[in-house]
């Protein structure tokens, strides 16, 4: 049907009689004469329609934006001074002998170029979206990316195997999604929420380098860089350990990054234990483009007066922290208020400060609420720990550490935002050092911070039953500018600590046969040491692409609701289809579907 695509025509075609296909990005009447900005998925050729070509004019006056046109004519060089040098084929144009529509389109509910268009809109007419050339950009860096990943891995004798999408659950710790089945009627499939278990066993069945494209699926609550379907780079190595996984994937990162964006990565990424981390920003994803940092008074506060800090100092998992901001003393009222209300959000029950308008004045130089309330010592302590200087704010948490460290970490990166102090450039970092688990107060008992399969450091082992708190896995997180992009840990390849852990977590024996008993008994089959690692492809194509969301990345995402506003999914079935499963809704649940309201 096409000669060329439109964008891949140059001076050299010119005098060339050409055929092109594509949409009416737009159409401009220009007293007599029609051009007409053709689209295909190259880009934009100018096209020209003079009054002579008769039946072709009226045509050309009748299209509309998005029309689907076929048409035919010679290249030639744009008149001088109306050259337009925003496009790569700025300087011809086309004129049109005979054109054809291919198919019309009606009033569109958007018009492409239209900049804040609803988002449940946008994605009611995916396909009318995807046509703007931000989003065609998104999904073709996206094939890019996926492109250089397999290319890689396929250089270094890695073999892709897909895994079942219709299994049982892997615990990574959020809902599943559950698929009825018809032959075993009562029993439910589990969408995977990772091939955690299947990556292994291909590694202990001889695949010593595994890797897939994965789809996992995770029943949780969705925000911008989630979403209940989404796609990992899933991977597996046999006989490495934590250094031979991050080498490899350091040079994927460094590949990918000269691939999409032209980008040189730094040859190392630097190394920062958990612990590290957490006290220096409280967040074990700390974005390293930002230089504030917080610094931890709990000792010091422990004998202070000031009771709001004395309690949470005392408190036994309590913590008392302070974030400097360098040039903060300029920082209004108003705004402190908003970032005390900011804080809330996270659970802080106040946002104290101290305004350092002139440090070497002592008291007199500082601003504060709560000076009243701290001793010289303290607040000379204060400025010292923090190494504040004249001009600048020092916030402050104090309460349980699970509110003041994500408190702290979100003013944080919300502060540098605000003040502009967020550098340009990529900042890797890999977090390594992890607690093997943490016990939750409500359940009363142990979950694993990564998830069960991981390995706690060799040394660590025998304080698995005594001292659970103090165990370190051998996990390993990469974190770009502040996103979990990736994470992953060497597993235990022995049954024995396998079943310590499950043990750890509270399950029986008869559960841990019943749910793992496959697993456990691959280990004891001759399972090699192993490990690997899994990458969220949404975050890494949402970060190349300068994107907030990841559904700016993905052809067809769900809404913050897990609703699909083209397809209208998740949608009611039928009695027949429940009959066939033999299940019946609550009655509740019934209402609730018929009464289902898409978002708006
Ligand atoms: P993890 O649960 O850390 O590890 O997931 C790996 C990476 O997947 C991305 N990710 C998500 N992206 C979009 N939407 C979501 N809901 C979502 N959840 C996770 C993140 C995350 O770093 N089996 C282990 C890996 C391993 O141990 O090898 C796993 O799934 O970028
Ligand atoms: P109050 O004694 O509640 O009036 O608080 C005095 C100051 O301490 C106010 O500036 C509060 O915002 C702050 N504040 C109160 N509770 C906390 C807390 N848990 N962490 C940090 N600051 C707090």
């Amino acid at each position: 049907m096409r000669t060329h695509h439109c964008a891949s025509m140059t001076e050299s075609e010119i005098g060339e009689r050409v055929r092109l296909c594509g949409w009416v990005n737009s159409r401009r009447d220009h007293g007599g004469v029609i051009f007409i900005d053709l689209r295909d998925s190259s880009g934009i050729m100018q096209i020209v329609v003079n009054p002579e070509q008769g039946e072709y004019f009226a045509v050309a006056e009748s299209v509309r934006n998005e029309y689907v046109l076929q048409i035919k004519g010679v290249v030639r060089e744009r008149p001088a001074g109306t050259e337009n040098l925003g496009i790569s084929t700025g300087t011809i144009e086309v004129v049109c002998d005979t054109l054809q529509v291919l198919n019309k389109a009606v009033n569109l509910p958007f018009q492409l170029e239209e900049g804040d268009v609803n988002e449940a809109l946008r994605l009611q007419y995916r396909y009318l979206d995807l046509r703007r050339e931000r989003m065609q950009r998104n999904i073709r860096l996206r094939h890019v990316l996926i492109q250089t990943i397999r290319s890689y891995l396929n250089d270094c004798s890695f073999t892709e195997i897909e895994t079942p999408i219709l299994t049982r659950s892997t615990p990574e710790g959020a809902r599943d999604y559950l698929v009825p089945s018809r032959v075993h009627t009562g029993s439910f499939y589990a969408l995977p929420q990772s091939p955690q278990m299947f990556k292994q066993m291909l590694v202990i069945a001889g695949f010593e380098r595994y890797y897939q494209i994965a789809r996992c699926f995770r029943d949780e609550d969705l925000r911008a860089d989630r979403q209940l379907e989404f796609t990992q780079l899933d991977i597996e190595m046999a006989f490495i350990t934590e250094q031979d996984i991050m080498q490899l994937m350091e040079k994927l990162f460094r590949k990918v990054f000269k691939s999409t964006i032209d980008t040189d990565l730094p040859e190392k990424f630097p190394v920062m234990s958990y612990s590290e981390a957490m006290l220096r920003f409280g967040t074990d994803r700390p974005d390293l483009r930002i230089s504030l940092e917080i610094t931890d008074l709990t000792d010091t506060m422990k004998s202070e007066e000031f009771q709001v800090f004395r309690r949470a100092a005392n408190l036994n998992d309590g913590r008392v922290a302070a974030l400097r901001v360098p040039s903060g003393s300029s920082l209004s009222r108003q705004q402190i208020d908003d970032y005390t209300k900011y804080v809330a959000d996270w659970g802080a029950k106040g946002l104290a400060y101290i305004k350092v308008n002139d440090v070497s004045s002592g008291r007199d130089g500082l601003q504060s609420p709560i000076l009243k309330f701290l001793s010289d010592q303290t607040v000379n302590r204060i400025i010292e720990e923090t190494s504040s200087e004249s001009g600048d704010m020092i916030f402050f948490g104090a309460d349980h550490a699970s509110i003041v460290n994500p408190s702290l970490a979100a003013l944080r990166v919300k502060i540098a935002g605000d003040l502009n102090q967020i550098e340009s450039g990529w900042r890797p970092l890999w977090v390594v050092d992890f607690p093997l688990v943490e016990f939750d107060e409500t359940d009363k008992r142990w979950y694993s911070v990564h998830h069960p399969f991981t390995a706690p450091k060799q040394s660590h082992v025998s304080d698995i039953n005594e001292s659970p708190e103090s165990v370190l896995s051998r996990a390993y997180d990469l974190v770009l500018n502040g996103v979990e992009v990736g994470g992953g840990s060497i597993r235990n390849h022995s049954m024995e600590t396998q079943n310590k852990i499950f043990s750890l977590l509270g399950l029986s024996a008869e559960e841990i046969d019943a749910k793992f008993g496959f697993l456990l008994n691959a280990l004891r089959c001759g399972a090699p040491p192993h490990g690997g690692i899994a990458f969220g492809i949404d975050r890494i194509a949402a970060l190349l692409s300068g994107e907030d969301s990841i559904r700016e990345v993905i052809a067809f995402p769900k809404t913050q609701r897990a609703y699909c506003p083209l397809t209208s999914a998740p949608n009611e079935i039928s009695t027949d289809q429940l009959d066939e499963l033999e299940l019946r809704l609550k009655p509740t649940a019934a209402i609730m579907n018929q009464a289902a309201i898409p978002d708006s």
